[in-house]
């Protein structure tokens, strides 16, 4: 297997995507701190990620950190990436042949990691690794073992963002994290 930091490299010149290479600032490849236990996963970088280069800067990064040092977590010791690489323009979500496309850095990246517990943040990052029907709302908050990977499931944090400090996502997102910190303490 390559190291990170190779195929990071490799990652940061892919044109598999044609679209997404023409029109992104730069790939956003994730992250991965030395040792970490915890893997998150998101959909796909937006503006302020495909500006900085980094994963979960943004609004929704900002409140993954605030969570995760909430139930006891680090987002210094959590390694964070997304499905797609790049970011698609406008937001829009990623197509198939987008994720298909992107699907082998992330599965050796996730190889890389060799997290206890991966998390996915919505339904797309969770699809990623558990194709099927059933709603986030089914799946969530427990762990699935998927091809050896124990998987997590939960809200995105722009759903917990979008009910609200209130709203059942944010309660269920906290939940979810401090068991993701719990299994990998
Ligand atoms: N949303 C995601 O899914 N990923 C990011 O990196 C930022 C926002």
């Amino acid at each position: 297997m390559t190291d990170w930091d190779t195929l990071a490299a490799e990652v940061r010149t892919c044109t598999r995507c044609p679209e997404l290479a023409a029109t992104r600032t730069q790939v956003v490849v994730g992250a991965r701190p030395e040792g970490a236990r915890l893997l998150v996963v998101g959909e796909a970088p937006g503006a302020q990620e495909d500006e900085s280069g980094l994963p979960f800067v943004g609004r929704s990064g900002q409140l993954l950190d605030r969570l995760l040092a909430e139930v006891g977590g680090d987002r210094a010791r959590t390694a964070v990436l997304n499905t797609l690489k790049c970011r698609p323009p406008g937001n829009r979500p990623p197509t198939r042949p987008e994720t298909a496309n992107c699907r082998p850095w992330t599965a050796q990246q996730v190889a890389l990691v060799a997290p206890d517990v991966v998390v996915t943040l919505g339904l797309s990052a969770t699809r990623w690794f558990l194709p099927g029907k059933e709603p986030l709302g089914t799946v969530r908050g427990r762990v699935h073992e998927v091809e050896g990977v124990q998987v997590l499931p939960t809200y995105h944090p722009s759903a917990a963002l979008r009910n609200g400090p209130q709203g059942e996502p944010m309660a269920l997102l906290r939940e979810d994290l401090a068991l993701a910190v719990r299994l990998t303490s």
